[in-house]
């Protein structure tokens, strides 16, 4: 044995006794390896043999100028060695507030304000305290529901997890906040038969619905809605037309507060800074995480509206709430960096102008049987697999875990592309590729799922 496969061996042996994976049934590395990703540059990671692999999801939506930037380690580096950490708790530091300004300049409308989190599960959790302390101090102390769509995830913290719309990995974890109701979701592949035939009527009903929810619950009790521009989980929803408009509407009728949760689709996923950017309308909150600093340093937060941040700015109301890490040096210098790049690489644009190509690309796809439906935008897209394409028949329990666990996932990766089989909604594959991809990355994700796919297609 070589002394560097002596080293492979002692990291495999730590992983599995020392390290405990997210959302991983950690049996299933018994007899197989853990993948172990050493290092990224461009679009592309490498694991410990040297292996190379396309990184289909941007990590996890996050690495959106890609790996291995060494101008944004620069930037950390350099805050490190001159303010390492301070809070912001009572206190400010310069990268904090030129972030913060930066921030409200490139947001809709009147979100002036930034709150930092060091999470997306935490700007989920501070936006609902937000909405509660609110409506406590505005004198409307019964609202305190927030409604979100069914199969979304909103984090994982107790109460981003009663906001999300994901029962499985729920139930473990009850009793949770009381309060979170669930409304539809914008899937129109799967819309009910009365208004399938027509995406506008569709969204019509969808958004109504968020209205006959709060109507059912009581308007006087409901603070929030939740919901993110593109669903992702159940593999990319986009709003059908007007739908935003109309719960814009119906959210001001009611008096409820309207969350743009866009941990994964502002900065750029969906080729603008916001998803409500794209879809032209005004959160009172947006929630956000992830490519604010393309992974280079964790940091998340929420912006806030001025009419929302009014009550605090007076007298002696205090948002009761804060986190040790939140908005931290680095992590907002690292985030400044992130955007110089976005701004110097145009890479909205870069989004924006490839993503036709993105799609036509996915779009070949459709010659497999296995292949149902392929949705998205920008460069977020789901491709959501079928037992049968004409009936839209779905897979059953045993065959979604033989196909996705057992086949799919392992499959795709050792054919070299890094990215997401998912079977918390039906059964889909998740692509989000770094926002500095193009036509090579799109044919590399085609070539990889259209051998990986007829296989599995082969398989039922
Ligand atoms: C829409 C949305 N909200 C919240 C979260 C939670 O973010 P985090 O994992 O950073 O806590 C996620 C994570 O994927 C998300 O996609």
């Amino acid at each position: 044995m070589t002394s560097s496969s002596d080293a492979i061996s002692n990291e495999q042996d730590a992983a599995k006794r020392n390290l405990w994976l997210h959302f991983t049934r950690m049996s299933s590395y018994a007899d197989s390896e853990v993948p172990v990703i050493v290092r990224g540059s461009g679009a592309y990671v490498y694991d410990q043999h040297g292996k190379r692999y396309l990184d289909g999801l941007a990590g996890l939506f996050v690495s959106q100028v890609g790996h291995g930037r060494t101008d944004i380690a620069e930037a950390g580096a350099r805050q490190a060695a001159e303010l390492a950490y301070f809070p912001l708790w009572s206190y400010a530091h310069p990268k904090a507030i030129e972030l913060a300004a930066r921030l409200a300049d490139l947001a809709p409308g009147p979100l002036n304000r930034v709150f930092f989190t060091s999470s997306g599960s935490e700007a989920v959790e501070s936006a609902w305290k937000l909405a509660k302390q609110y409506f406590k101090l505005t004198g409307q102390p019964g609202r305190y529901k927030v409604l979100s769509r069914t199969i979304a995830y909103h984090g994982t913290s107790m109460g981003a997890l009663a906001i999300t719309g994901l029962a499985d990995i729920k139930h473990p974890f009850e009793p949770l906040p009381p309060g979170g109701i669930r409304v539809p979701n914008t899937n129109f592949y799967r819309a009910p038969d009365f208004v399938a035939g027509d995406e506008a009527e569709f969204g019509r009903w969808a958004a109504d619905e968020i209205e006959r929810a709060i109507l059912r619950e009581g308007p006087e009790s409901v603070a929030a809605v939740f919901l993110e521009p593109v669903q992702n989980s159940g593999g990319c929803f986009p709003p059908p037309p007007g739908y935003f408009q109309r719960v814009r509407e119906i959210c001001d009728r009611y008096g409820v507060l309207l969350v743009s949760d866009e941990v994964i689709c502002a900065f750029g996923r969906l080729g603008y800074y916001f998803g409500s950017q794209r879809y032209e309308y005004q959160p009172d909150i947006i929630t956000f995480a992830k490519g604010l600093t393309s992974g280079y340093a964790p940091l998340g937060g929420m912006l806030v509206s001025d009419a929302l941040i009014e009550p605090f700015t007076t007298g002696t109301a205090t948002f009761l709430h804060g986190i040790t890490f939140a908005g931290h040096p680095v992590s907002a210098a690292v985030a400044l960096a992130n955007l110089d790049i976005f701004e110097k690489e145009d890479l909205l644009g870069n989004v924006r102008a490839n993503e036709a190509a993105f799609r036509a690309t996915l779009e070949k796809l459709y010659d497999l049987p296995i292949v149902g439906d392929i949705r998205g935008e920008g460069f977020f897209y789901g491709i959501e697999l079928v037992k049968e394409k004409t009936t839209k028949e779905t897979f059953n329990d045993e065959e979604s875990e033989r196909l996705l666990r057992g086949f799919l996932t392992p499959a795709i990766f050792e054919a070299g592309l890094y990215c997401r089989a998912d079977d918390r909604g039906d059964p889909v594959v998740q692509l989000a590729p770094p926002l500095i991809s193009g036509q090579k990355e799109f044919d590399a994700i085609y070539e990889i799922l259209h051998g990986v796919l007829s296989e599995a297609s082969s398989l039922l």
